[in-house]
């Protein structure tokens, strides 16, 4: 199995798609961010591949606005090692322009195993024809080759499992990496230590003592510019069957028989197939009107968006586990675009401590605040110090910018292009978890997108969601924050 070989030295990372904003925002931003710091070795070669007319220096002017924190120095060096091909994506010329490329390269340094890494920064539509121009022109036959894939990887059961036959007899699936971000977010990475190496934790993550679990995603901006993506794709597929369902993931799954990347997954896979289908009368969704001010459009305002459209952008859902640890536990997952704050986060409620000499004290949360600013806190009962017997909630606080000042903790984006390139696929998705997650999404999609699709209700820009949030979470049996 090629997946475990580290392989850094004089490897092409191609960037498929290198004039678009995912490349210019994210894909390059993170190779720089990893060069930066010592973590992509300076004999990697960088090619950006796309069907623009590009010079070098036309292509450094896209990129070089969103690098953050490198010297001059860095930033000249880091140019150095990108070269720019133009070609369609379709047809062979542009891939054997590419060819010729890398084995120039190549050839020069006399490698006989080449390590090839592809990054499709490219819309669904053209995945496949480049996927097929890899395999047929530029795979590396005695090396190593990587496809990193972006989502959406489908848009229901049926498309993500087309996508799947397509792909799988061109690339192995430990050829394939899979890239949700979210998984390479400190927080998210950080929830299964967390989980199973404190004790504490540990014994009570489950029914007896938790009371309730909320994963929400909190966006303090709209579509902006992106409406006719969105319009087609909607707030469930956009973060939630993906980024949300993950954390939820990690958060449920049993513990892994060891760290290895297919133990993680497989323990993923086990705990989605315990998820019950969702029940289509229980759960709430909207769609964004205008700021109460009136200063904020509404997303039908979108000139891009169907001025008809019941896309909807927020979204809560109840889900239920349905095996020993999770059975009766309710686990809600929300999610909204044009809400009053930016904020991804975890809550997870414990049972209230029993009543007698505690009437009134509340119960223990613990909340992992994936971004902004991230934290893990538990707020727990103490007494008021001095002579005072009340009791007071405080929190035991562990805010990353003040406990760790002085490390250095990556993107998204440069963590996952880092495992890529060491073949560590613990932070990837699988192919069987997509399936069972599609196979979980799908219905409620269809109904929400089928000839009986309820209307969402509208909230103001800007605002906490839909008006009838607090009953949703209330008749969930959710506290209300
Ligand atoms: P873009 O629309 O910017 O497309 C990337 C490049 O692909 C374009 O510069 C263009 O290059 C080429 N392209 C665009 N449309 C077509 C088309 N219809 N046919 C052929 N080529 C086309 O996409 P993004 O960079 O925003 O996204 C790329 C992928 O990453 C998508 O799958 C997206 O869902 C995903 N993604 C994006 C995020 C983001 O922040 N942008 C976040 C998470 C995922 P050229 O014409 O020069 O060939
Ligand atoms: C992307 C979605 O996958 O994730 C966007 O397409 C969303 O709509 C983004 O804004 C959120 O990612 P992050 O890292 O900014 O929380």
């Amino acid at each position: 199995m090629v997946a475990q070989i580290k392989f850094e030295k004089n490897t092409i990372i191609t960037v498929f798609g290198a004039s678009g904003d995912l490349a210019k925002k994210k894909t390059f931003p993170a190779l720089f961010g990893l060069f930066a710091k010592g973590y992509l070795d300076p004999t990697t070669k960088i090619i950006g591949y796309a069907r623009s007319q590009l010079t070098k220096e036309d292509l450094r002017a896209r990129i070089e606005p969103h690098l953050k924190d490198g010297n001059d120095k860095q930033i000249a060096d880091f140019f150095a090692m990108i070269s720019y091909v133009s070609g369609d994506y379709d047809k062979d010329d542009g891939y054997i322009k590419l060819r010729n490329h890398m084995e120039e390269f190549e050839g020069a340094k006399c490698i006989t195993q080449p390590h090839r890494l592809f990054y499709f920064a490219l819309p669904p539509s053209v995945f496949l024809s480049v996927a097929k121009q890899i395999k047929s022109l530029v795979y590396a036959e005695n090396g190593i080759t990587r496809v990193i894939v972006e989502k959406p990887f489908g848009r229901d059961l049926e498309s993500a499992r087309k996508l799947q036959e397509d792909l799988a007899p061109l690339f192995k699936e430990e050829e394939i990496y899979r890239i949700d971000h979210y998984l390479g977010k400190e927080l998210v990475k950080n929830i299964l230590l967390l989980r199973f190496g404190n004790t504490f934790l540990n014994a009570t993550w489950n029914k007896e003592s938790i009371k309730s679990i909320q994963v929400s995603f909190k966006e303090p901006f709209g579509t902006e510019g992106r409406g006719g993506y969105f319009d087609n794709v909607g707030i469930i597929r956009d973060v939630m069957q993906n980024h949300l369902l993950q954390v939820l993931t990690l958060l449920t799954m049993e513990r892994p028989t060891t760290f290895d990347p297919e133990a993680v997954r497989d323990e993923k896979v086990k705990v989605l197939k315990c998820m019950a289908p969702f029940d289509k009368n229980n759960i709430l969704i909207g769609q964004y009107g205008k700021s109460e001010d009136g200063t904020k459009p509404s997303y039908l305002d979108d000139d891009t968006v169907d001025p008809k459209s019941k896309c909807i952008t927020f979204a809560a859902i109840n889900f239920e586990i349905q095996n020993e640890r999770w059975e009766g536990v309710p686990i809600i997952m929300r999610a909204g675009k044009a809400l009053n704050e930016g904020k991804v986060e975890i809550r997870l409620q414990f049972k209230d401590v029993a009543s007698g000499v505690f009437n009134d004290i509340p119960n223990n949360e613990l909340i992992i605040r994936i971004q902004p600013n991230p934290a893990i806190y538990i707020k727990f009962n103490a007494k008021t110090p001095g002579l005072s017997k009340e009791s007071q909630v405080i929190d035991l606080d562990l805010t990353y910018a003040t406990r760790y000042k002085d490390f250095w903790i990556p993107e998204a984006y440069e963590v996952l292009i880092r495992d890529t390139l060491l073949g560590d696929h613990s932070n990837f998705v699988r192919a069987d978890e997509l399936d069972v997650s599609w196979g979980l999404f799908t219905p409620l999609l269809n109904y929400l997108e089928g000839p009986d699709a309820p209307q969402p209700e509208i909230y103001p820009y800007g605002s906490r969601g839909p008006k009838e949030l607090k009953e949703y979470l209330a008749k969930n049996k959710y506290s209300i924050d």
